[in-house]
């Protein structure tokens, strides 16, 4: 369902890549061509507006396509949180993001058609403003089914709602933020996407935040290396990137810090290979953090498992822990609701590549970030 309803996006957003960057080039040929053609007639006012008309509709497309887009796919959601179990959709926190959801709805739909650049202007407000609002959805939706789960036997409902609600709405930010990007000028992007993306950078980005997450709770860090392709560049866009590195490094720092709670200042380093083809590209984090344990090993893409409560009960862990509960909000912890792979692997899965897991039980864990090449040979995603 979720692969149909989204058919068509992906090939919207490459066609958005190809039309922008194809149209600033040809557009110009075409201008000078009629410039030339102008001088030569009479009729050059008539031609002159017919140009107006074209690029009003040109650069309103976008806009238009959005507005029309937004509301059928917050329809599908709406649709997803009246089928929940009563038992979840009753929940407080459930029936605000689901109202959340009504709102953009009926937003979306009264506003007015977009026919001059000032509508335009007030949706892109309207745009941001849904962005905004929806911003902590993921930690509602979190902690919203944390306790009301355990009334549901069927755990394939909370895994294909939380799956699909997710991946949706991950599409839904990410037209939406390229559509607001496409007015700002930066010449490495076509709205969202990244001409030149450098996977080495923007694991480093990452890299630097974690640690000091890290840093912050556990007192030290584990150093990164980064090896392979590192000098790969290539279009990608680096909003899914954003969200899954910093959950895949703020894993492996945690198991390599509680794995050495006796040597917290001598512990092993976290490797990091990139790996680029013609069709897809490869990011394995490999920590040397004591792997996870066969028991767990299934469980461990489940939305909500963690072992976060059993590690607060470490004694060693604790006098760290005093200082964690006390941090500022933007230091944020380093583990939490066991939301990080299972969404990290949704987001890939639904970006067309996959999300694994290797464990060795003593040693440490390679996980395995595969996306599929937005330009590449083999067939692209869509959003
Ligand atoms: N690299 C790793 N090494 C050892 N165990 C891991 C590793 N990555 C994940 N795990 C185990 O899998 C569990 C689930 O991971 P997940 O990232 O989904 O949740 P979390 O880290 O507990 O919380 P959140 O990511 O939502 O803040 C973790 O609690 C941990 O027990
Ligand atoms: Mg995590």
């Amino acid at each position: 369902n979720l692969l149909a309803n989204s058919l068509f996006l992906f090939t919207e957003i490459l066609f958005l890549l190809l039309l922008k960057s194809f149209r600033s080039t040809s557009s110009m040929q075409g201008y000078s061509e009629m410039a030339r053609e102008r001088s030569k007639t009479v009729t050059s006012f008539y031609n002159q507006s017919a140009i107006d008309i074209s690029a009003e509709k040109v650069s309103r497309a976008p806009a238009k396509y959005l507005h029309k887009e937004l509301p059928v796919r917050i329809a599908h959601r709406i649709k997803g949180f009246r089928s929940l179990p009563f038992i979840i959709g009753c929940n407080p926190t459930i029936l605000q993001v689901h109202e959340l959801y009504i709102r953009a709805y009926h937003m979306l739909i009264d506003f007015p058609l977009i026919k001059d650049q000032e509508v335009e202007a007030s949706f892109s407000k309207l745009v941001q403003q849904l962005l905004d609002d929806h911003k902590d959805v993921v930690t509602m939706l979190a902690e919203g089914f944390r306790e009301c789960r355990k009334h549901i036997e069927d755990e394939t409902i909370v895994r294909g709602f939380l799956d699909t609600t997710l991946c949706s709405r991950l599409g839904i930010r990410m037209l939406a933020t390229h559509h607001l990007s496409l007015h700002e000028d930066n010449p490495d992007f076509v709205g969202i996407i990244c001409r030149r993306l450098s996977p080495k950078k923007i694991i480093e980005k990452w890299v630097d935040f974690a640690r000091r997450l890290c840093e912050h709770q556990y007192g030290n860090s584990p150093r990164v290396r980064i090896n392979g392709h590192v000098a790969a560049r290539f279009p990608f866009i680096p909003l899914p990137l954003d969200y899954i590195l910093p959950e895949l490094l703020k894993n492996a720092m945690r198991s390599t810090m509680e794995s050495h709670l006796d040597t917290p200042y001598n512990v092993p380093d976290v490797m990091v290979t990139i790996a680029n083809n013609d069709i897809d590209f490869v990011i394995r984090i490999s920590d040397r953090g004591g792997g996870i344990p066969h028991a767990n090993k299934d469980k461990v893409m489940d939305y909500h498992f963690s072992t976060a409560e059993e590690s607060n009960q470490d004694p060693r862990m604790s006098s760290l822990f005093n200082t964690m509960t006390n941090s500022g909000p933007q230091s944020g912890p380093m583990h939490g609701f066991g939301f990080g792979l299972p969404t990290s692997r949704a987001y890939a899965d639904y970006l067309g590549g996959s999300l694994s897991i290797q464990s060795m039980q003593g040693i440490g864990t390679d996980v395995y970030l595969r996306l599929r090449h937005i330009d590449g040979k083999g067939e692209s995603f869509r959003v």
